[in-house]
């Protein structure tokens, strides 16, 4: 992975390579102590070396649950929110289904959603359930896995209880409650705030059930590890001195753009590590995404015209994903000049153009990848939690908790008539 790069037409000299290359010798500082990690963020680090959640006895583990469920299960539900599926999400999303299906649920208070979710149902044969929760108290999938266990008693009767795996925080009032009721129990890592568990049975767990190979995940992390921990020649510094600087020059909204929509749910994941570890304390950057070349034609003319409030990260995978040549039917439409064309190749085109259009307006950061596999996800996990790590102590705020999250929740349990 040879990873990140800028291209900026400067006109302003705002960001300069001379300017950044000199806030990068500042931040130094801040990158040891993210490649220690600090003592008094000990008990939120449990991601930081990727071997304590995702070392060989637990992936032992993992894959022995899941095989024992593969060989019986043609539909895994997952339920949870945040940070408790949208790794997982983004791996299945983007690289397509294996062997076995994934339905996510516990993400939506939708009764539209929710009926549509057991009409779905109705059509698999055998289904286990993962609930996955930190606290067990958010609402979501809180009803979820209720309305989820209804449905397995009803389909299983006693038997139901079989069905179901829950990844749950040791010791607490949810890991006794599916202890007595008899589920399968893995530990949601108490060390790691939900956003950060993509490297743990979080993410790792359902991802070995519906076929991923979570060796090579852990692989690409642990490869990414080493680099981001041994050198000061560092893209993660790189990256969080580059978008800590924009905003320091006034920039409001870093935008995460990609031309493959599979990575949507990527972008997903990102933006709540990024929105919820930095947005703090009146700071932070405003993390959004954008999906091309589609929101080129609802983004685009903002982008290049509007308010000078955004920058933009570009993710951009090298080799083609998939082929498809665009033939000829003989009717003269206006676009036989592309005749013969990948649209792989048209996709990449529209890429270059858009760079060189948006840097003349703003500095591009561009992310490439290789290609989209699982190791490359393991890597670009660890990259952007060790970069956000760095990037909210740039910023000089606490990346691990999320108290601003309460603030709805009390008036809404209040309303609830929650005791
Ligand atoms: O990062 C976090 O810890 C949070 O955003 C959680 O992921 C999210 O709130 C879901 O929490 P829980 O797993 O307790 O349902």
């Amino acid at each position: 992975m040879s990873f990140l790069s800028f291209r900026y037409e400067d006109h302003s000299n705002f960001f300069s390579e001379e300017c950044f290359k000199a806030r990068v010798k500042e931040n130094i500082d801040y990158l040891e102590k993210v490649q220690e990690g600090e003592e008094k963020y000990a008990s939120f680090l449990g991601w930081h070396r990727v071997d304590e959640w995702a070392g060989e006895e637990w992936l032992k583990r993992y894959e022995s649950l899941a095989s024992e469920i593969r060989k019986e299960c043609d539909t895994l539900v997952v339920i949870g929110v945040g940070g408790s599926n949208q790794a997982a999400r983004a791996v299945y999303e983007a690289l397509g289904k294996k062997d076995i299906e994934i339905i996510w649920a516990g993400n939506t208070l939708s009764a539209h959603s929710v009926n549509k979710l057991f009409e779905k149902l109705e059509e698999k044969k055998n289904i286990y359930i993962n609930c996955i929760a930190k606290n067990f108290e958010t609402l979501e999938p809180g009803i979820a896995f209720r309305a989820l266990r209804c449905y397995l008693q009803k389909k299983y009767g006693e038997d139901y209880n079989s069905h179901i795996i829950v990844t749950f925080t040791e010791n607490t009032y949810s890991w006794k409650m599916a202890e007595e009721q008899g589920y399968k129990t893995l530990p949601f890592p108490i060390n790691i705030p939900g956003r950060f568990t993509s490297l743990s049975p979080v993410c790792l767990f359902p991802l070995s059930v519906a076929g991923f190979d979570i060796r090579a995940m852990k692989r690409g992390a642990i490869e990414m590890e080493h680099k981001l921990k041994n050198s000061t020649d560092n893209p993660a510094l790189a990256y969080a001195t580059a978008r800590t600087m924009l905003k320091d020059s006034g920039k409001t909204v870093e935008l995460l753009s990609v031309f493959e929509p599979s990575l949507f749910r990527f972008e997903k994941w990102w933006k709540q590590l990024f929105g919820e570890s930095e947005g703090k304390d009146g700071k932070g950057l405003l993390p959004m995404d954008a999906l091309y070349s589609e929101d080129l034609h609802s983004l685009g003319q903002f982008l290049q015209d509007g308010s000078p409030s955004v920058f933009e990260t570009f993710l951009h995978i090298k080799d083609p994903v998939a082929s498809f040549v665009l033939g000829s039917d003989g009717v003269e439409d206006g676009f036989s000049y592309i005749e013969g064309m990948d649209f792989s190749y048209i996709n990449n085109m529209a890429y270059e153009a858009t760079i060189s259009a948006h840097s003349k307006r703003f500095p591009c950061l561009i992310i490439e990848i290789k290609k989209m596999d699982e190791e490359t996800f393991g890597s670009l996990f660890y990259f952007f939690q060790f970069a956000c790590y760095i990037s909210c102590l740039i910023t000089g705020v606490n990346p691990f908790i999320q108290d601003g999250v309460e603030a709805y929740k009390n008036d809404m349990f209040r309303m609830l008539g929650k005791k």
